[in-house]
């Protein structure tokens, strides 16, 4: 080989390195610059954020308070217990305002597993995957959620459950807008559910069933 070849060679595999050398760079280096954007997908849109301003408005605020009067279009309910779980003096229902049937319970379930179960986990013991993940990280930001089986819960109403879910409380987060009513009264039923199977007692078998228990 002559000897040319032989430099070229060298000089081309040092000079292939020069890119790895800028990406292991670009990884371990922090920057306050924003990262090269090559895709943008939807990351940015012209749009308002909850709370932020616009000039557009008097007040300046984005979010718009409703007008009184009025309803969001697909939401008015002359049922108030069905709609908010109070009666028409302003306390909380005891009850689920909807006939309960094995369908709506399994309805529920479902429902409550997706929606419910990351924090406070599949049996409602408070143990879900992301409040699991939360405490590992030890970021000391993190509320637990309830175990739904504590006396104050099991104690709440069927409809001031519904408003938990509607509304949230406190660091609970409100899933009223994403969850229609229906699903909401199911995942209250089956919540009633996870709480009778986890504080169950030998009187709430059967008794011929009982024997086998032991
Ligand atoms: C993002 C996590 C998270 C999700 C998802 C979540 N919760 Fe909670 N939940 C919490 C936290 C945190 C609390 C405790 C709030 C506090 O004390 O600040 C709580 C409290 C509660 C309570 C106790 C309220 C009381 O009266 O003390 C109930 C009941 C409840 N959640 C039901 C639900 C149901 C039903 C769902 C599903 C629709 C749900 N939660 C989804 C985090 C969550």
């Amino acid at each position: 080989m002559p000897r040319w070849l032989i430099y070229l060679i060298v000089v081309l595999v040092v000079l292939s390195w020069i890119p790895l050398a800028f990406i292991v760079r670009a990884r371990s280096a922090t920057s306050t610059k924003p990262r090269l954007h090559v895709v943008t997908d939807m990351d940015n849109q012209p749009k308002y954020k909850g709370q932020s301003r616009n000039r557009l408005f008097q007040d300046r605020r984005a979010m718009r308070p409703q007008v009184a009067g009025t309803v969001a279009r697909g939401t008015f309910s002359e049922d108030e217990s069905l709609s908010h779980g109070r009666r028409p003096d302003g306390e909380w229902i005891d009850v689920v305002p909807v006939r309960v049937t094995m369908t709506m319970l399994e309805r529920g379930q479902e429902r409550y597993d997706v929606y419910c179960s990351p924090c406070h986990g599949l049996t409602g013991d408070g143990n879900g995957m992301v409040s699991k993940r939360a405490e590992e990280l030890q970021e000391g930001t993190w509320t637990p959620p309830s175990s739904l089986h504590s006396e104050l819960v099991r104690g709440r109403s069927a409809g001031n459950l519904f408003n938990t879910i509607t509304n949230g409380l406190r660091n609970m987060p409100a899933y009223g807008p994403q969850i229609p009513v229906d699903d909401r009264w199911a995942i209250v039923a089956y919540v009633r559910v996870l709480q009778r199977s986890q504080n169950a007692t030998v009187e709430d078998v059967p008794t011929e069933l009982r024997e086998q228990l032991r």
